[in-house]
């Protein structure tokens, strides 16, 4: 029979003390599978989980969970003796920071799910945990149900990641999954999105990019041990993303997906290489793309969510499942909570932060891509060539270019191969100001091309 070491005398007469903080999408089902779940938590914890209390804003909503167990002080509640660990899933910046390192200063393990508040201040949290020899987990924080955190954080722990690059974000895939499959309206889709507990409290969070941009610069800073907050993530969102922009996809085989990408790049120019002595970059950055229809990515659709690892040994791994909503997003929080129980249990604790690469962020314009440009141009004699002759001046090298139409119709459709953003960017604010060309419809980087 094999023996368990029970550090903390724990049991029943000592049981484990979780306090929730929230009750909303995902607090709701975090409470209802503790509750639900709690022998099946005792068995794999060695000692019973048993919930405290829940803080909440308004104490009027019917919860459905004893009254007793509600309250709206949760700083109290954070700080009961009976309290070991606690779930934060308020979300935003105060007064969950105050919380959560309240709980850490008091030597209680912290489960979150809050990207906004990680991107920007898991340094300051992660020390809190350092001194006080506290767990902080945050796996609901990136893609809801999907286990990629631990993944980057444990199992590739001895590899060298190169790449990440996932669909983060499951409000606006949903919203562009519609938009690509049936044309849907943009604004009704998302209300659909709201109902369905996907989008933030506010939803601008989701459609602008910036809660795909918190996710990145957390999987940045954990697949290339750099500390990376939300500022150094380049940003676009969807807003601007038209009906017509998923016909251009569709007519070149390709769809239109938000991602975030995180990968390696070289050193700045006239910077030494690391095989120099200097240090190689990361380049960290939201945007929507054109993906072809063949690659993985163009396959995740509603609200699903999928993250593609690149790393040196492994070689290429992909992470597929719910992003958003409440029942995913607490198996993430419930897993986390597990592993903080039984490290209070078993006396372990979880990885620290690990920022020792301290790799420089490159600026957007170095960013090797690719672009697909539309142009209405006039259907006149050596129009073709004058444009082409603006890529050539901004050493854009062309992939395929395609006319449609003719006459005062006429459309150029230029697909280029990587070169860095920033001549791209030139050279589209060059053919702008072109007089053969009326206008430039639409500018769309492509994605998952080996080009
Ligand atoms: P909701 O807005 O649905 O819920 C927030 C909850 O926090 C509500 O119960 C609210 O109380 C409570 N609350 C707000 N302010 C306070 C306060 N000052 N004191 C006590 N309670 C407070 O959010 P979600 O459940 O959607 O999201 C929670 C967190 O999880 C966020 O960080 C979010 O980014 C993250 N997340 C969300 C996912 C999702 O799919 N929804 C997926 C992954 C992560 P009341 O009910 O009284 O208003
Ligand atoms: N609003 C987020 C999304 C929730 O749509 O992906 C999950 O983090």
């Amino acid at each position: 029979m094999t023996q368990t070491v029970n550090n903390g005398g724990w049991g029943e007469d000592h049981p484990i003390g979780v306090a929730v903080l929230g009750m909303g999408t995902v607090g709701t089902e975090v409470v209802r599978v503790l509750r639900e779940n709690a022998a099946d938590l005792r068995a794999r914890v060695g000692a019973p989980v048993v919930l405290r209390g829940v803080a909440v804003r308004n104490l009027a909503t019917d919860r459905g969970i004893p009254a007793e167990l509600l309250t709206t002080d949760a700083a109290a509640l954070v700080n009961r003796d009976d309290v070991d660990i606690v779930v934060e899933v308020i979300g935003g910046i105060e007064p969950a920071r105050a919380l959560i390192k309240s709980a850490l200063n008091a030597g209680k393990s912290v489960v979150t799910a809050n990207k906004a508040l990680l991107a920007d201040y898991t340094g300051e949290l992660a020390a809190a945990a350092e001194r006080h020899r506290a767990d902080l987990y945050f796996e609901a924080a990136v893609a809801g149900a999907i286990p990629v955190v631990r993944p980057l954080i444990q199992s590739l722990s001895g590899d060298r990641v190169n790449r990440v690059v996932g669909i983060v974000n499951g409000t606006t895939n949903f919203i562009l999954s519609a938009m690509d499959e049936t044309g849907a309206d943009y604004s009704q889709t998302l209300a659909e999105a709201t109902r369905l507990g996907y989008a933030e409290a506010d939803p601008t969070a989701d459609v602008e990019g910036y809660d795909a941009a918190a996710k990145a610069a957390i999987l940045a800073s954990l697949a290339f041990h750099t500390r990376v907050t939300a500022a150094d993530v380049y940003r676009e969102g969807i807003s601007k993303i038209s009906a017509e922009d998923l016909e251009t996809a569709s007519a070149v085989d390709c769809t239109v997906k938000l991602l975030a990408i995180c990968e390696r790049v070289p050193a700045g120019a006239g910077e030494p290489g690391p095989e120099a002595g200097g240090k190689e970059r990361i380049s960290v950055r939201v945007y929507p793309a054109l993906v072809p229809r063949r690659h993985p990515l163009a396959a995740v659709n509603g609200a699903f969510n999928a993250v593609v690892v690149e790393a040196e040994y492994a070689g290429r791994l992909m992470f597929y499942g719910q992003g958003a909503g409440g029942a995913p997003t607490a198996s993430a929080v419930l897993g986390d909570l597990v592993m903080a129980a039984r490290n209070k249990f078993f006396g372990g604790r979880a990885p620290g932060e690990s920022v020792y690469a301290e790799l420089p962020i490159a600026p957007i314009g170095d960013t090797p891509t690719r672009y697909h440009v539309n142009l209405q141009v006039a259907d006149k004699p050596g129009v073709l060539a004058k444009v082409a002759g603006e890529f050539a001046q901004h050493e854009v090298s062309i992939s395929t270019v395609r006319q449609e139409g003719h006459g005062s119709g006429a459309r150029l459709v230029v697909v280029t191969h990587h070169a860095a953003e920033s001549a791209l960017a030139d050279t589209v604010a060059a053919l702008a100001e072109m007089e053969s060309v009326t206008s430039v419809t639409s500018v769309l980087r492509l994605e998952g091309t080996e080009e």
